[in-house]
């Protein structure tokens, strides 16, 4: 082997080579394992030619290195220009999600009864029928009862037809006073149409204490409907019946299109229907362990799908389960 034809000879492909991947190629053709260099290193006998050879080897690959650098930085800037951004150009517009009017309107109610210091309480949607019918004082004739009117899961299980289970629930497992409000949702057998779908929400609420009357009641009712439809808003009782209120209301606001006067909304009486309330029935107390005696309360159960209906002209209930964002995005 002639070192320094050898040196000259790599040194020639090591400037010709025109990329990495050609001038590694050239690496391992004079500095691989099988070259003429490092297999003439390995048979080297004598001192001498052994420094001479090192000394080229360590030469080569010191020019392998600078070229090696300057091919990279040369495809670097290739790439940089060629894939070149111009962040002057307007970017493409994100999507702002936004919530569900449905759950919107939950959240409002839930702060505002976080602000009276009421608990928002988790309830459950599967039910038993003891929660849902009979410590609610429901007789077992009860036509809610019926299959055909709600989803049972088998004969003691059913999807809940109300959010008043909560209340059952939350005096069972604490004592009074309870000042509480449970919103979710709630299902019965209904024929979807413009004002039922068979899946809707409810906001119930439960106060039990020492002296609770239905004046408490209807201020409470009053504060909440003001707070949603505005400060003008009034409150109406007109007697009704539930198996766990006694006496049971149905409360009315005054309507908030018309001021009373008379429109389409309220049809034409100057108030709308907001649901059901009363005084919390005594015998539901026998049920808790609670005594009769000593608390009273109230309670009452309100549809949300109806606030969104007034508050927002909704037409058709129905488009509140579409997911057509085109509607959505109008809230
Ligand atoms: N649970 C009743 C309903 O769904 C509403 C209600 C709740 C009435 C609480 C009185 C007290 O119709």
């Amino acid at each position: 082997m002639d070192p320094a034809a050898l040196e000259t000879e790599a040194r020639s492909a090591i400037a010709a080579a025109g990329s990495a991947v050609e001038l590694e190629s050239a690496r391992v053709r004079y500095l691989g394992r099988n070259a003429e260099l490092p297999r003439a290193l390995r048979q080297v006998r004598d001192r001498e030619t052994g420094q001479a050879l090192n000394a080229l080897r360590a030469r080569l690959e010191r020019a392998f290195g600078e070229r090696r650098a300057e091919l990279e930085g040369a495809e670097l800037e290739l790439k940089l220009t060629a894939d070149v951004v111009d962040v002057t150009l307007p970017g493409r517009p994100a999507p702002r999600g936004r919530l569900h009017l449905i759950t919107q309107i939950r959240r409002e109610i839930e702060d505002i009864f976080l602000g009276l210091g009421y608990q928002v309480v988790d309830g459950r949607e599967v039910e038993t029928a003891y929660y849902n019918f009979t410590a609610l004082n429901m007789p077992s004739w009860h036509p809610a009862r019926s299959p055909l009117a709600s989803l049972y899961l088998d004969s003691e299980t059913l999807l809940r037809t109300e959010t008043s289970p909560s209340q059952i629930r939350v005096m069972e497992a604490t004592g009074p006073p309870v000042y509480m409000v449970s919103l979710g949702r709630v299902y019965r057998r209904d024929t979807p149409d413009a004002t039922h779908v068979p899946i809707f929400h409810q906001v119930e609420g439960l106060a039990v204490d020492r002296g609770v009357t239905l004046a408490d009641l209807k201020g409470t009712l009053l504060h909440l409907m003001r707070a949603l439809f505005g400060e003008e808003r009034q409150v109406r009782f007109r007697t009704h019946y539930f198996p766990f209120t006694e006496p049971s209301i149905e409360p009315d606001v005054s309507c908030f299109l018309c001021d009373g006067g008379g429109c389409s909304v309220c049809k034409h009486s100057g108030w709308i229907e907001m649901g059901g309330a009363g005084m919390v029935d005594p015998e539901l107390y026998g049920f808790v362990g609670y005594d009769p005696e000593e608390v009273s309360g109230f309670a009452f159960g309100l549809g949300l799908e109806r606030i969104a209906m007034l508050r927002h002209g909704l037409p058709d209930l129905r488009e509140l389960w579409e997911n057509d964002l085109r509607l959505l995005r109008q809230f």
